[in-house]
C-alpha cells in the first residue's frame, strides 16, 4: 500500500542490484545495475511496476478494457497489452504515429499479446474514437495516460525508490547517484518523492530523452521546460495525495536533470549510443536500448571519462527496459550494418 493505494501483484520483486564488476574496473567507478528490464511480462521494462497499480484501480473501476496511447514503438503500450492479456481485460493502443511499413518490434509484440493498435492522423479525436467504438460494444474501458505517468502510475517507482535504498544500504552503498531515464517523467518523479519519502541518501540524476521544448536540440530550452513540466506535474501529485505531500518539500532545486543526452530527437539513431550498447554487452552481457537506457547509460560512461563522477564512487544505473527497441527498422539497419563484420559467411 502507497500513499493510500492498494496495486495488484504482478511482478517477482525486489528486482536485482548487482555490481557490474567488469565496467567498475573498466571506469573506475562503482557501478551498480537496478534490473527493473527484469520485470516478469512480456520482455519486461518499467511500466510493469505503474501497471500493477493501474489495474488495480481499473479493477476496482469495473474495467473490462484498458486503453492506452503513445509512439507506434511504445514499450508501455506494449506492457498495457501484456498485463491486459495476463489479467482477462480487452486492450488496446492509440497512436500518432504513421504505420512504419512493417509489423515490428513493440508492434509484433503487442500483435502477439492480441491487442490491436490504432494508427490515426489526430490523436485527441483519434483516442476518443476508439474509445466511443469500445464503448459501444459494451466495454467498460479504463483510459492509461501515455507512459503511465499520472498519480497512479508514479506509484509504482515510488515503491521502486524505497525498495532500491534498502537494497544500497545492504550493499553499503546508501548514498550512491541513481541513473533514471525520464520520457514522460513518472519513474523519475516517482523515484524523487520515493527517496524523499523514506528518507534515503541516494541522489537521484533523471537522463532526459524526450524533448519538452519545441527545438529538440536546444539543451537550455530543454532543460527550462523539463523543469516546468516537472513542476506541474509534481503539484498535481501533490494535490492528488494531500494527506502526504506536506513531508515532501521537493523544490525545483530537487531536480537533478540533463538534458544533453536527447542528441537532437526522440528515438533517433546514434552511433555514441549504440557505442555504450555495444560496450555494456560486451562487458556485463546487459543489452539496453537505443531509446532510453543507452542514452543514460552513456551519461553514466561519459561521466566516469570525464571525471565528473569522481574515481570510486558508487553509481546506480536504473536498467528500465526497452529491450524491443533494437528491433525496430531505423535502429536494426544501423546496428546490422555496425555487425556485419561479425558474420563469417561460408569463410570455412
Ligand atoms: C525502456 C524505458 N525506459 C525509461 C522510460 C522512461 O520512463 P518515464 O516515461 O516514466 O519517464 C521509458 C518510457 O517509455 C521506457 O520505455
Amino acid at each position: 500500500m502507497i500513499f493510500g493505494h492498494d496495486k495488484v501483484e504482478i511482478l517477482h520483486l525486489p528486482t536485482p542490484l548487482e555490481r557490474l564488476n567488469n565496467v567498475s574496473e573498466d571506469l573506475g567507478i562503482n557501478v551498480y545495475c537496478k534490473r527493473d528490464d527484469l520485470t516478469n511480462l512480456a520482455t519486461g521494462g518499467n511500466k510493469l511496476r505503474k501497471l500493477e497499480y493501474f489495474l488495480k484501480d481499473a479493477q476496482d473501476k469495473g474495467a473490462t478494457m484498458l486503453i492506452t496511447e503513445g509512439g507506434a514503438q511504445t514499450n508501455h503500450g506494449r506492457l498495457t497489452a501484456a498485463v491486459a492479456a495476463k489479467f482477462g481485460l480487452k486492450c488496446a493502443i492509440v497512436t500518432e504515429d504513421k504505420y512504419p511499413g512493417e509489423i515490428s518490434a513493440n508492434l509484433l509484440l503487442d500483435g502477439m499479446l492480441g491487442c490491436p493498435v490504432y494508427f490515426v492522423k489526430d490523436m485527441e479525436t483519434g483516442r476518443q474514437a476508439v474509445i466511443d467504438k469500445y464503448t459501444a460494444e459494451g466495454e467498460k474501458v479504463y483510459y492509461v495516460p501515455m507512459g503511465g505517468s499520472n498519480e497512479i502510475g508514479m506509484l509504482g517507482y515510488v515503491e521502486c525508490a524505497m525498495e532500491l535504498d534498502k537494497q544500497a544500504r545492504g550493499l553499503g552503498i546508501g548514498d550512491a547517484s541513481v541513473y533514471v531515464t525520464v520520457g514522460s517523467m513518472g519513474t523519475y518523479l516517482g523515484m524523487l518523492i520515493g527517496l524523499k519519502e523514506c528518507g534515503s541518501d541516494l541522489s537521484l540524476v533523471g537522463i532526459n530523452v524526450l524533448p519538452y521544448a519545441e527545438d529538440a536540440a536546444d539543451e537550455a530550452g530543454n532543460e527550462t521546460a523539463l523543469r516546468e513540466a516537472l513542476s506541474e506535474y509534481y503539484k498535481r501529485v501533490c494535490d492528488f495525495f494531500p494527506e502526504y505531500s506536506d513531508s515532501w518539500n521537493i523544490t525545483p532545486e530537487d531536480f537533478n536533470i540533463v538534458t544533453h543526452y536527447i542528441h537532437g530527437a526522440y528515438n533517433n539513431a546514434v552511433d555514441t549510443v549504440r557505442d555504450v550498447m555495444y560496450y555494456l554487452a560486451r562487458k556485463e552481457a546487459i543489452i539496453i536500448d537505443p531509446c532510453y537506457t543507452g542514452k543514460t547509460f552513456e551519461a553514466v560512461v561519459d561521466g566516469a571519462e570525464s571525471g565528473s563522477i569522481k574515481k570510486g564512487s558508487d553509481v546506480i544505473f536504473m536498467h528500465t527496459g526497452g529491450l524491443p527497441g533494437i528491433y525496430t527498422r531505423h535502429h536494426r539497419v544501423e546496428l546490422e550494418r555496425e555487425l556485419m563484420p561479425y558474420m563469417h559467411i561460408d569463410e570455412f
